[in-house]
Parts: C-alpha cells; sequence; structure tokens
C-alpha cells in the first residue's frame, strides 16, 4: 500500500481546499530538496515514452492539468514527481480571489469532483515574474494556460483585450501557451467557445503574437461534449474550422464539465453542492470521445492533449489510443496519489510492448 493510501482519509476528512493548501503547504517546503528525496521514487524513463513535439523534448506524455498550481509555484516539485511536463494556470491579467468558498468538493461515490472556483489568481504580472527568476531550474516544458478575468465587466472587446494582456506578459516565458475558453465558473468565462468570439479572440493574439516576434505554439482547451455521441455537423465543428483557419497549434481536451449524468451521488447532495464544474472518472468517456472525434476531423494534424478522468494506466492507453499525443492528470491524482504518474507512464511501456507500438507516437490514434 503506497503512503498516500494512508494519507488520503485524513486528507479527505479536511474540506477539499483546505487539503489542496496542506499539501501544497507541504510539496513548497519539500521543492528545494525534491531532485534528491522524491525524484528517484517517482521517477520512471523509457525511450519509446519520448516525442518530440512543437519542437520541444516531452520524456513522458504525463503532464498536470491546468488548475492545480495556478500560480506556478511548485513547477519543480511536479518534475521530482515524474511528470513529463507541466501546464500552470490558468493565469488572468488581473488577480482574482475567485468565488465565495466553499468551492470545491469531492464525490467520492464518483471518485470525481465538482469545483466552482472561479479563476483565483496571482494576475498575470506576478505569475510572468515568478516564472522568469525561476525559468532557468526548470527542466519539462512548460505551457501556461490564460483566461479572461473573472469579471462581469469584462466583456467582449475588452474581454479580448484582457486576454491579450495575458498573453504579451505571459507567451515570452511559455513553452506553450492555451487558451482557456471552456472554464465553466464563472458567469462570462464561457463566451469565447462561440465560432465568432473564438475567431475574434483569436485573431487578436495571432496578431500580438506576430507583433512580439514569437512562435510559441498556442492551443485550445475545450469542453466536454454533453454526451459521447458526437456526431459530424454538430456546432462543435464550427469552433473546429475557426481555430484550424488560425493556425494553432493543438487542443487540449477537455475542461470540466457543466452536465451532471449519470452520477451515483445522491441528487440531494448534488444540490446541497451548488453549481461548479465535474471533473474526474465520470468525464473520462466524454473527454475520450471528444478526442477521438478531434483526431478523426483534423485527420490528425494537431497534437492533442488528453485530460479528463485519467485515473489509471488504462484510461492513459484509451486517451492515446483514441488521438491524444500527451495527456494531463488533476482529479486522479487526489483520488489515486502521486505515484499514479509513475504507474501510468511503466504501465505504457507495458502497454507499447504487449501491442506491438514502437513508441507512444505510433500508438496515437491508432483506435480511430
Ligand atoms: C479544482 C479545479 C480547478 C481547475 N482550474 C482550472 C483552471 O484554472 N484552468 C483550466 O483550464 N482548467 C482548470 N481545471 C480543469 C482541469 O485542468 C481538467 O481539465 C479537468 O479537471 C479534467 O481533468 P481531471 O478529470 O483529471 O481532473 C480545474 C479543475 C479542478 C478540479
Amino acid at each position: 500500500m503506497s503512503l498516500y493510501r494512508w494519507m488520503r482519509p485524513f486528507l479527505f476528512l479536511m474540506d477539499a481546499e483546505r487539503a489542496h493548501q496542506a499539501t501544497f503547504k507541504f510539496s513548497r517546503w519539500l521543492q528545494p530538496v525534491a531532485p534528491v528525496f522524491v525524484r528517484p521514487w517517482f521517477a520512471y524513463t523509457d525511450k519509446r515514452l519520448q516525442q518530440e513535439l512543437w519542437g520541444l523534448p516531452f520524456a513522458n506524455p504525463v503532464g498536470l492539468a491546468a488548475g492545480m498550481d495556478k500560480n506556478a509555484e511548485l513547477v519543480r516539485f511536479w518534475e521530482a514527481l515524474g511528470m513529463g511536463f507541466v501546464e500552470v494556470g490558468s493565469v488572468t491579467a488581473h488577480s482574482s480571489g475567485g468565488n465565495a468558498k466553499p468551492r470545491a468538493f469531492r464525490l467520492p461515490l464518483d471518485r470525481a469532483l465538482i469545483n466552482r472556483m472561479g479563476l483565483n489568481n496571482q494576475g498575470a504580472e506576478a505569475v510572468a515574474a515568478r516564472i522568469s527568476e525561476h525559468r532557468e531550474s526548470y527542466h519539462v516544458p512548460l505551457g501556461i494556460n490564460i483566461a479572461k478575468t473573472h469579471s462581469p465587466d469584462i466583456l467582449g472587446d475588452a474581454g479580448i483585450d484582457d486576454f491579450v494582456r495575458s498573453f504579451e506578459l505571459l507567451a515570452p516565458h511559455a513553452d506553450y501557451v492555451a487558451l482557456n475558453v471552456s472554464c465553466p465558473n464563472t458567469t462570462e468565462g464561457k463566451t469565447f467557445e462561440d465560432p465568432e468570439a473564438l475567431d475574434a479572440l483569436l485573431r487578436a493574439i495571432f496578431e500580438v503574437r506576430q507583433s512580439m516576434a514569437l512562435d510559441v505554439p498556442v492551443l485550445v482547451k475545450l469542453s466536454p461534449p454533453p454526451t459521447e455521441n458526437l456526431r459530424a455537423g454538430d456546432a462543435l465543428d464550427e469552433i473546429l474550422d475557426v481555430a484550424q483557419q488560425h493556425a494553432i497549434a493543438g487542443w487540449i481536451a477537455t475542461n470540466t464539465a457543466s452536465n451532471r449524468a449519470g452520477l451515483q451521488t445522491s441528487s440531494q447532495a448534488l444540490t446541497q453542492i451548488g453549481h461548479g464544474g465535474l471533473s474526474g472518472q465520470p468525464v473520462c468517456a466524454r473527454s475520450t470521445a471528444l478526442i477521438r472525434y478531434l483526431y478523426q476531423y483534423t485527420k490528425g494534424a494537431l497534437p492533442i492533449i488528453g485530460v479528463g478522468g485519467i485515473h489509471s494506466p488504462q484510461s492513459a492507453y484509451e486517451k492515446i489510443l483514441a488521438g491524444a499525443s500527451l495527456l494531463q492528470v488533476y482529479t486522479g491524482l487526489i483520488f489515486e496519489g502521486p505515484g499514479l504518474v509513475k504507474r501510468i507512464n511503466k504501465s505504457l511501456s507495458w502497454f507499447l510492448e504487449r501491442d506491438g507500438f514502437a513508441n507512444v507516437q505510433d500508438a496515437v490514434g491508432a483506435n480511430t
């Protein structure tokens, strides 16, 4: 039994956000010595897991999903846990305290979380300063996820300017920039997951990227579809076409879900929790379905980062077979512990061997 299995019942006695803060405090303390005292337990190396995407070297395909380390405080710690890349954020142009607490809830029966954090973060300037101070010490690719500041007053063109401001401050420090247009926890944050609004946003982002003479890859993070049955001709196609016309570099699929169908947790408990985005096992199949759809729709032209309900090596491998080149974990780390990353990577080596793939890239999209 892993150490985390012993610790989990104590952590789960605390409110979800408090437990997050406590483990963060401990990890911050551990970070300076993590390469010596953490990495040897969690690192796993296999050449077959290595890939080069967007000109960046990924030692393995498992990375950290946005939202866990919004302010880029623990990048070296995540590296020591054996992650192949780290995505920090979402960061917004203005700092924000987020929504009122409590705003994160565990659903143990479903191995899921519901959160309405509301994009709490220290703001683009502070996060850029922190990253630029420590950038030299990072050894894995760093994605920076940006979103529109959580404020109902920042809408339309002001929302685009707000996104652009974050891009200007953060893109120079990023190996890739992820545009979070799919946060379900702000009343106004989802407006860019609409063809016209996305078109305007991407035009502005690519203009500023050009004016800065940067060629940083820009990825778009999507919401999970309402069901696993995705059909050609749905509204989603328009969004995909718009994004591809702007030469985005890849997709991240998916964010948390608004739809809560099929949960074991009682409807009374869900009513008590209130609104928020669902993550974890219940979104796994829907996220994988979108990955498969994206891969088929774009004929594998753009790398996909698969995220949503990865709690086991099998669910990770399914996303690769469906078309994901890279993977991210969040809720799985909370329920299964940090050993999940190594477990996935070790098992991926085994799955590749079993199924006769020479490397991860060979397996990407093999089941589409
Ligand atoms: C508490 C919490 C906060 C999150 N915050 C963000 C965020 O700021 N930006 C973002 O793009 N995604 C955010 N996410 C979504 C995750 O990055 C991920 O897409 C989603 O949780 C599905 O993956 P999972 O099932 O492995 O958790 C958050 C998720 C959780 C649970």
